[in-house]
C-alpha cells in the first residue's frame, strides 16, 4: 500500500498512538471480523432441496473477477471453482444472511466494507461447499492448495518485487523511533538514541498476536507485537561520514554507543486499521529495545558456574545483553527465542595466550575468539566516565595479576546462547537458556508439540563444518501450559532441564542423535596446537558444545542455518546455506553434504548454492535418538548447472542459491493444513549476478519421496569423485515458485504471517551493504515508492493479497 510509504504522504509522527480513547475504526473492524456469521441449522444433509428449480450457472476460475479488488465472487444460483486459501465473496442483491449448508465449515467474514467472504479451506480432494441465501444457493468447488501466483522473474531492481495482485507496505525501518519524544529518523548519520529506535540489520521476526485490551491473543490478525532481531550493522550509513577508526580504534564514544545500541532485539506494536492497511505504533507501552546492555539472567545448568563469572556478574548468574541476534524461534507459551550467532568476532582477545590455560585456549580458538581488535573496535573507546564498562567489556584479554571477576576474560562465555524473552511484559528480564548449549546459534525452533511427549528444540550452528543440534526437555508437554500467564516460568520448566544432542547422518539415509552428556562424551582428541581436551563436568560440555560434538563424531555440515517443522508431518527441515572448497574439499563430501562443483561468477569450487536437508524422527517422536533423512532441495543456477549440480531440476521460475530463512505457515489458517506451505529465503553471493536475493514458496512432499542418487563431483584441474546421496523428488513449477525478490545487495531474512495468513511479514536486511555514505548502492526503502535517493535502511515489509486471500496460495 503505497500510501504508507515514506515520500508518499506518510511520516512517522502520523501514526495513531492513542489506545485509551473511544471506539476507533479499527475496533469496529476487529469486532466485525470476529463475529461469526455461520448459521448451520441441520441443513447440510438437505442442500439438494435448495436447488429447487433454479439452474446453477457455471463459472470457471478464469472468468471470475467482478469484485472491486479482482477477487472471486459468487452469487445465488452460481457455481465457482477455487483452490485452498483463496478468498471468496458471497454477493447478494437483496437483504439476507448467507449460511453454509454443506461442506467443511468455514468462517463467514464480514469485511470492513460490509462484504461477506470466506477463505477456502484446506482439502485433499475437490470438495463442494454450499451456501444458502433466502431461497437460493451458491456452490463453491474447492480444490487442494496450489501456488496460484505467477512467479516473479529474477531481477536486479532496487525494490521489493512481488507477484501481480499483491501489495507491499514498508513497516518499521532502521532508525524509526519506537518511544515518545524521540525524533523522526533523519537518516543522515546524525541520529542518536538507538536504544529507542529500530536497530540495524533486521533479521528473523515473529508476530505475537494481541487483543484490543492488550492481552496475548494468539488468534489476533489485527494487532500484535513484532519481535525482530538486529544482527549487525551497515556501519557506513550510521554516521555522517562513515565510522571513525573502525578498524582498530581509537573509536569516539558517541559512535560506539550508537553502534552497540543498534544491535539486539526490537519489540514494536503493529496494527491493521483496515484490510491490508498495516501501521505501527510509535509510542506503544509495549514497545521495547533489548540491546547488548540490557540486563539478563542466566538459567539452566551453567548458571552460577565459574565459566560465567565476570566483573559484571561475580556470581555467574547475571548477563549483560545479547549480540549478533540472527535467527529466532518462538514457543507455544507465547515467548520469543533470540539466538546469538557471530558473537565471537566482537571481542578483542589476541595477545593474552601466556595468561591462559591450555583448556581456555582450546575453547577460545574453537569458537573463534581470537580477534586483534574486535568488530568495530568498541573496546578502544576511552569513556568520559571512567567507571563506564560498556566498552572495556569487549576486551576479553586476561590481565596479569587479576582474576576472572576483575577483568573481562570470561565475557565471551556470556555470549553464544539462546535467550528467551516475554514480549508481552516489557519489564521482564530475558533469560539465557544454557541447557541449549553454547555455539554460533542460528535459531532455535520447537518441533511439533504433543501432550505427554517431550519438547524438542532444533538448532543449527552456522559456520562451515559445524553441526546440527536438538534439545529434548526432561518435562513432558502439558497443553494447559500454552496459555499460562507466567510465561518465563513455563520456559524454565521446558528449557532449563533436558538433554542436548548432535546429529550424525549416515550414508544409507539413516541418522542418530548423539547425547552431549558428561560421562558419555569421550575426551576431544588433540588437534593442531590444541592438546587433548578433557571435559570436567556437564557445564563444561554445554559451554564447549562444539568440542563435545567433535568428540562424539557428529557430522560436519555445509553451514546449518534455519530449521522448520512441517506442522502436519512433524518432519524437520534444515537449510545448509553453502560451503567452499576450503571448507570442504572434493574428497570431503559425504551423503548429507554431497556436492562439489564449480560455479560462476568467480569460478568457485565447493557447494556455492547450498541445499535443504530434512529428517523424520524415529517413531515420529521428536525425543527419538534415530531418524531417517533425505535432501529436499538443491540450490542451483538452472541455466548454468548440469544434472549433477541441478539435482532438483530447478528452472528459471524457481532457481535459487544459498537458502537461509525457512518457515512453514501457521496452523491457524489453511496454509498450515494438509499440505503446509513452506517459505524459503536466500542469503546469497553466488547468484547475485543473476538476481537479487529472493523468497520462494513451496509445497513439499515428505522424507523418502525421491530416492538414492549418485552424482559425479568435479574439483580443480578436472578431478572427479563419485558421491551417493538421498535426494527428494524433483521440484516443479507447481511445488516451488519464486514469490519475491529484494532490493540491491540485501538479504531476505525473517518471515511470519498473521494468524489468518492474509498478511505476510518479511525482513529485508542490509540493502546497499557494499555502498558508502557518499555513494549509497541502494536507496531502498525510499526507492519502493520511486524516490531514488537517500541512505538504504533495513526494514520489515507487510505483503497482502489485493483480493484478501491467503498469501502464497
Ligand atoms: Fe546470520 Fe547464519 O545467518
Ligand atoms: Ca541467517
Ligand atoms: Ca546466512
Amino acid at each position: 500500500m503505497t500510501d504508507l510509504i515514506p515520500g508518499n504522504g506518510y511520516s512517522d509522527g502520523d501514526v495513531d498512538t492513542n489506545n485509551t480513547g473511544g471506539e476507533t475504526l479499527w475496533d469496529i473492524a476487529e469486532a466485525r471480523h470476529s463475529r461469526r456469521s455461520v448459521m448451520r441449522g441441520g441443513l447440510a444433509a438437505s442442500s439438494a432441496a435448495f436447488l429447487g428449480g433454479a439452474m446453477l450457472s457455471g463459472c470457471t476460475d478464469d472468468v471470475l473477477g467482478g469484485g472491486s479488488d479482482g477477487g472471486k465472487t459468487v452469487a445465488v444460483n452460481q457455481e465457482i471453482a477455487v483452490s485452498t486459501g483463496q478468498s471468496v465473496e458471497l454477493t447478494a442483491s437483496s437483504a439476507g444472511q448467507w449460511a453454509q449448508v454443506e461442506g467443511p465449515e468455514v468462517e463467514l467474514i464480514t469485511e470492513e466494507d460490509g462484504r461477506i467472504s470466506f477463505i477456502a479451506p484446506a482439502v485433499s480432494n475437490v470438495t463442494t461447499l454450499v451456501f444458502s441465501l433466502l431461497n437460493g444457493i451458491a456452490r463453491v468447488l474447492v480444490s487442494p492448495a496450489k501456488l496460484s501466483f505467477r512467479a516473479v522473474d529474477k531481477n536486479r531492481d532496487d525494490i521489493v518485487t512481488v507477484p501481480q495482485g499483491y501489495s507491499v507496505t514498508v513497516m518499521t525501518r532502521l532508525g524509526d523511533p519506537i518511544a515518545a519524544n524521540v525524533a523522526d529518523y533523519k537518516n543522515d548519520g546524525t541520529d542518536t538514541d538507538f536504544d529507542k529506535r529500530i536497530g540495524d540489520h533486521g533479521d528473523a521476526l515473529h508476530f505475537f498476536g494481541m487483543s484490543q485490551t492488550g492481552k496475548r491473543n494468539e488468534n489476533s490478525s489485527k494487532r500484535g507485537l513484532m519481535v525482530q532481531n538486529h544482527e549487525n550493522l551497515n556501519v557506513q550509513y550510521l554516521h555522517p561520514n562513515g565510522p571513525t577508526n573502525v578498524g582498530s580504534g581509537p573509536r569516539p564514544e558517541a559512535e560506539a554507543v550508537k553502534e552497540i545500541d543498534a544491535h539486539g532485539v526490537s519489540i514494536t506494536e503493529y496494527k491493521s486499521e483496515r484490510r491490508a492497511g498495516w501501521n505501527w505504533v510509535k509510542d506503544s507501552a509495549f514497545n521495547r529495545r533489548i540491546t547488548p546492555n540490557t540486563p539478563m539472567q542466566f538459567n539452566g545448568p551453567v548458571k552460577g558456574s565459574d565459566f560465567l563469572k565476570t566483573t559484571f556478574s561475580t556470581d555467574g548468574t547475571q548477563g549483560r545483553g545479547t549480540i549478533n541476534n540472527c535467527a529466532n524461534g518462538h514457543t507455544e507459551w507465547g515467548t520469543a527465542l533470540t539466538c546469538e550467532e557471530n558473537w565471537a568476532g566482537y571481542f578483542k582477545r589476541s595477545g593474552d595466550d601466556a595468561l591462559r590455560s591450555a583448556r581456555e585456549l582450546t575453547s577460545l580458538r574453537r569458537y573463534g575468539v581470537t580477534g586483534g581488535s574486535g568488530n568495530y573496535a568498541w573496546s578502544s573507546v576511552t569513556p568520559a566516565n571512567p567507571s563506564d564498562t560498556r566498552f572495556r567489556r569487549w576486551d576479553a584479554r586476561a590481565s596479569e595479576g587479576l582474576t576472572a571477576t576483575q577483568d573481562y576474560r570470561n565475557e565471551p562465555n556470556q555470549m553464544g546462547w539462546v535467550v528467551e524473552i516475554d514480549p508481552y511484559d516489557p519489564t521482564s528480564k530475558p533469560r539465557k537458556r544454557t541447557a541449549l548449549g553454547r555455539m554460533g546459534h542460528e535459531g532455535a525452533w520447537l518441533g511439533k508439540l504433543e501432550a505427554g511427549r517431550k519438547v524438542a528444540v532444533y538448532m543449527g550452528d552456522d559456520a562451515r563444518r559445524e553441526y546440527f543440534y536438538k534439545f529434548v526437555s526432561t518435562a513432558t508437554w502439558e497443553a494447559r501450559d500454552a496459555m499460562a500467564d507466567n510465561r518465563l516460568a513455563i520456559g524454565d520448566k521446558y528449557l532449563d532441564s533436558g538433554t542436548l544432542y548432535v546429529a550424525k547422518f549416515n550414508a544409507d539415509g539413516t541418522g542418530s542423535w548423539l547425547p552431549l552428556v558428561y560421562g558419555q562424551v569421550p575426551n576431544r582428541a588433540a588437534v593442531g596446537n590444541d592438546p587433548e581436551y578433557v571435559f570436567q563436568n556437564q557445564q563444561d560440555i554445554l559451554v564447549n558444545a562444539r568440542l563435545a560434538a567433535d568428540a562424539l563424531g557428529a557430522t560436519p555440515m555445509d553451514r546449518p542455518e534455519w530449521t522448520a517443522c512441517n506442522p502436519r508431518t512433524g518432519e524437520i527441515y534444515l537449510t545448509l546455506t553453502n560451503n567452499s572448497s576450503s571448507g570442504r574439499p572434493l574428497n570431503g563430501t559425504d551423503a548429507a553434504n554431497p556436492r562439489h562443483y564449480v560455479s560462476q561468477p568467480g569460478n568457485s569450487y565447493g557447494n556455492a548454492n547450498g541445499h535443504i536437508i530434512r529428517i523424520r524422527e524415529g517413531g515420529d517422536n521428536q525425543a527419538a535418538t534415530s531418524f531417517i533423512w533425505d535432501i529436499y532441495l538443491f540450490g542451483a543456477d538452472s541455466a548454468e548447472a548440469g544434472s549433477d549440480v541441478n539435482i532438483s531440476g530447478l528452472d528459471a521460475s524457481n532457481d535459487f542459491s544459498s537458502p537461509d530463512g525457512l518457515w512453514f505457515s501457521r496452523t491457524q489458517n489453511p496454509a498450515g493444513h494438509l499440505r503446509p506451505l513452506l517459505w524459503i529465503q536466500t542469503d546469497d553471493g553466488a547468484f547475485t549476478d543473476q538476481t537479487n536475493n529472493q523468497m520462494l514458496a513451496a509445497l513439499p512432499g515428505f522424507v523418502g519421496d525421491g530416492g538414492s542418487r549418485t552424482i559425479t563431483n568435479v574439483g580443480t584441474g578436472g578431478a572427479t569423485a563419485m558421491q551417493t546421496t538421498q535426494a527428494g523428488t524433483n521440484a516443479t513449477p507447481g511445488t516451488l515458485k519464486r514469490f519475491l525478490t529484494g532490493p540491491l545487495e540485501c538479504e531476505i531474512t525473517g518471515v511470519d504471517t498473521t494468524p489468518d495468513g492474509r498478511t505476510l511479514f518479511v525482513g529485508i536486511q542490509h540493502p546497499g551493504e557494499n555502498g558508502s555514505a557518499d555513494a549509497p548502492s541502494s536507496h531502498w526503502p525510499q526507492s519502493q515508492s520511486g524516490t531514488n535517493s537517500g541512505r538504504p535502511r533495513s526494514a520489515v515489509v507487510a505483503i497482502t493479497r489485493n483480493d484478501g486471500g491467503i498469501v502464497g496460495l
